[in-house]
């Protein structure tokens, strides 16, 4: 098995681990993680967790079947927290021994940034994921079997997904082999599609195309595999500071259950319900097991997610937003990522030069991350608004993604009957 060592940052820039040449301190395989921050995410759990709750049981009136699946759902949810919570340590002595680490870009200069950082343990949450929604068929209530096949093709194509994340952490595939490997992954899940392949034209365009419903036969297909190859990859360049990538994860997922809840609450239609309950039955589990691995991701972090989690977590908002038939909100709930996609482009494209890692710069002595000419929302939040720590910046980024998700539910409300 190849072994690697993560980063390709400067520095600390010690060369590559072979036996003869020092690495920086110290090989930590043995020494312990530093505690998951759980107090903070079950603090945030609860936050969230209370008006969710009032959506399904008192605020929607909601049939007991669905709710009794969505609450299973749920119970076997926190049980995947407690499993990853208690996983990851183990999993970090493994990846450790097996040289996948990387070094924290934004300390280099302290003491901290020559630690190594246990890297990829998104497979924790990925596999902890997968068995929850493979075991979770059992207990489903209102299964059908067309809704079986996609439900397992959606499953096919995360685990793919996993899969070739893994890969490409440890072999770090090239740049632009990387951006089409969700194409790859998103297969079965195009190959199993049975559902419909019509639009719902937007009122106001109506005249103009001279029908309500339009079908685009196989182009729709080849939407659902370019809208998995931008939420992968827009996760994935989103990312560097601790706790970015599984945080804005789990903002979108948190909104998609929230948005889910109010559509089955405001349909009678039982197969629209179905596709959201879909829907539900993903992000349960993998909000409560992406919860699990911030509490170790977040600042300062004690392990990286790995390109293994950026694509698995992308590939299953993906399946959702394809098969709940909502990827037009799921992409304003991704507004900060196609921003950051955007601003992107030119380095992406090599119109501009595109380093190895575009991130800030750090200054050891005050501590604060100054912004580089990198076009990435990252540099850009600091440029726009000063330097500050690390902890703050995410925190910025990561409420600004709140404040997205939010105009997204405004602007549905806004558009509700004028534009559908
Ligand atoms: C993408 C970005 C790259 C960014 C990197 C950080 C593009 C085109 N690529 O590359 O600019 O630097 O993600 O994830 O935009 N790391 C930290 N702190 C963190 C998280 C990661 O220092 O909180 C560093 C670690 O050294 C870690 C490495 O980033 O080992 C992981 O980078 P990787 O996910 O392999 O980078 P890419 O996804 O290729
Ligand atoms: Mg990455």
């Amino acid at each position: 098995m190849a072994v690697r060592r993560k980063t390709t940052a400067p520095a600390p820039s010690p060369p590559p681990p072979k036996a003869e040449t020092p690495l920086p301190p110290p090989p930590s395989e043995d020494q312990p993680l530093r505690p998951p921050k759980l107090g903070l995410v079950l603090a945030a759990l609860v936050a969230f967790t209370v008006p969710y709750l009032y959506l399904i049981y008192f605020h929607y009136e909601i049939e007991s079947d669905l709710r009794r699946s969505i609450a299973i759902n749920a119970a076997m949810s926190v049980g995947g927290f407690v499993v990853v919570v208690r996983l990851i340590p183990v999993a970090a002595k493994y990846v450790l021994r097996r040289n996948l680490f990387g070094f924290d870009i934004n300390k280099k200069g302290t003491p901290e940034g020559n630690i190594r950082v246990p890297e990829s343990l998104g497979i924790v949450v990925g596999v902890v994921f997968l068995v929850i929604a493979i075991l979770f068929q059992h207990f489903n209530f209102t299964a059908d079997s067309n809704w079986l096949v996609e439900y397992n093709a959606a499953l096919a194509s995360i685990c793919f997904m996993l899969l070739l994340g893994f890969v490409d952490d440890v072999l770090d595939i090239p740049w632009r082999v990387k951006l089409l490997l969700p194409s790859f992954a998103g297969l079965p899940l195009l190959m199993a599609y049975a559902g419909h392949t019509t639009i719902i034209i937007p009122k106001p365009l109506i005249p103009y195309i001279g029908s309500a419903v339009l079908d685009l036969g196989w182009i729709y297909k080849l939407y659902m595999g370019m809208l998995a190859v931008f939420c992968t990859n827009s996760i994935n360049i989103h990312a560097g500071l601790n706790g970015l990538e599984v945080g804005q994860t789990v903002v979108i997922a948190a909104a998609v259950l929230i948005h889910n809840v109010m559509q089955i609450g405001a349909s009678t239609d039982p197969e629209y319900k179905q596709a959201h309950a879909f829907s539900i039955y993903l992000v349960q589990p993998f909000l409560a097991t992406s919860m699990a691995l911030f509490s170790y991701n977040w600042y300062p972090s004690s392990v990286f997610v790995g390109d293994t989690y950026t694509y698995f977590a992308g590939m299953s908002l993906a399946v959702v937003g394809i098969l709940g038939h909502f990827s037009e909100t799921l992409l304003l709930f991704f507004l900060p990522q196609v921003l950051n996609f955007l601003y992107s482009l030119p380095q992406l494209l090599k119109i501009i030069p595109c380093p190895r890692h575009r991130l800030p710069r750090y200054d050891p002595k005050t501590g604060l991350l100054t912004g580089t000419k990198d076009g990435t929302l990252v540099n850009l939040f600091l440029r726009l608004f000063g330097s500050c720590s690390e902890k703050t910046l995410c925190i910025k980024l990561l409420v600004f993604q709140a404040l997205s998700c939010l105009f997204c539910f405004w602007l549905r409300h806004v558009l509700a009957g004028w534009y559908k």
